[in-house]
């Protein structure tokens, strides 16, 4: 690793996250979803959104194709590069957060440790595991990108759930299993856990 000489932070001399939340009326959180391929992460992640941009509040989606196809896309699947695709989502999820965002994130994030590394880069306190437990039974059924049956055929490998482990959280804020929750149960699950720390009094 580098070591940062010649570095002068000014973080001290910018406004702060309080002066930004005020600004927008807001509380940021973050909303961290980890759970299979197909779970359902990114479809609530798009709903929540919605729901919360109606009620006045801003927010910002992070979400796994997309970062993988811009500011990730030299990352692949091994246990590295998934370690170093989380770190990366962490700092930039904590540049919103400190900019009053509510900040949503939709990635595998397949085990304790990588979820554990972006919770104490963002800090703890401001970070809500939200496990889509949707099992993968489930999610192989529906297959929406046609990946769960290339990864059994063996034309993609390290693939989560079937050629590579993932790991449910021990104790994350809220579990949606969208095999047995509708879309909009799920959402409001999460409005009745959000709203009130992100409304400001
Ligand atoms: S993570 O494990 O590093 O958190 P991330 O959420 O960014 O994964 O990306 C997962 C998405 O990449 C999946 O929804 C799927 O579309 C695609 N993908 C491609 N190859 C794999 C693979 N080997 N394992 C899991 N997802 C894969």
């Amino acid at each position: 690793m580098m070591t940062n000489t010649n570095i002068y932070p000014i973080f001290d001399r910018m406004l702060a996250r309080q002066d930004k939340e005020e600004l927008l009326g807001q509380h940021s959180v973050m909303i961290w979803f980890t759970g299979l391929s197909g779970s359902g992460k990114s479809t609530i992640a798009i709903a929540l959104e919605r729901e919360l941009h109606k009620r006045g509040l801003l927010c910002r989606i992070l979400d796994g194709d997309n970062i993988r196809s811009g500011i990730n896309n030299n990352l692949g699947f091994t246990e590295t590069d998934r370690v170093e695709n989380i770190r990366r989502i962490a700092e930039v999820s904590k540049l919103f957060i400190d900019a009053g965002v509510i900040t949503i994130a939709a990635f595998i994030s397949p085990n304790n440790d990588i979820r554990e590394m972006a919770a104490t880069i963002i800090g703890e306190e401001d970070f809500l595991e939200i496990y889509v437990s949707t099992p993968i039974e489930e999610c192989e059924r529906r297959d929406v990108k046609g990946l769960y049956a290339k990864a059994r055929k063996g034309e993609i490998t390290n693939f989560t759930g079937i050629s590579a482990p993932f790991e449910a959280p021990d104790h994350p804020a809220l579990m949606l299993d969208t095999s047995i929750l509708s879309l909009e149960e799920s959402v409001n699950k999460l409005l009745a856990l959000i709203l009130p720390r992100i409304q400001k009094k």
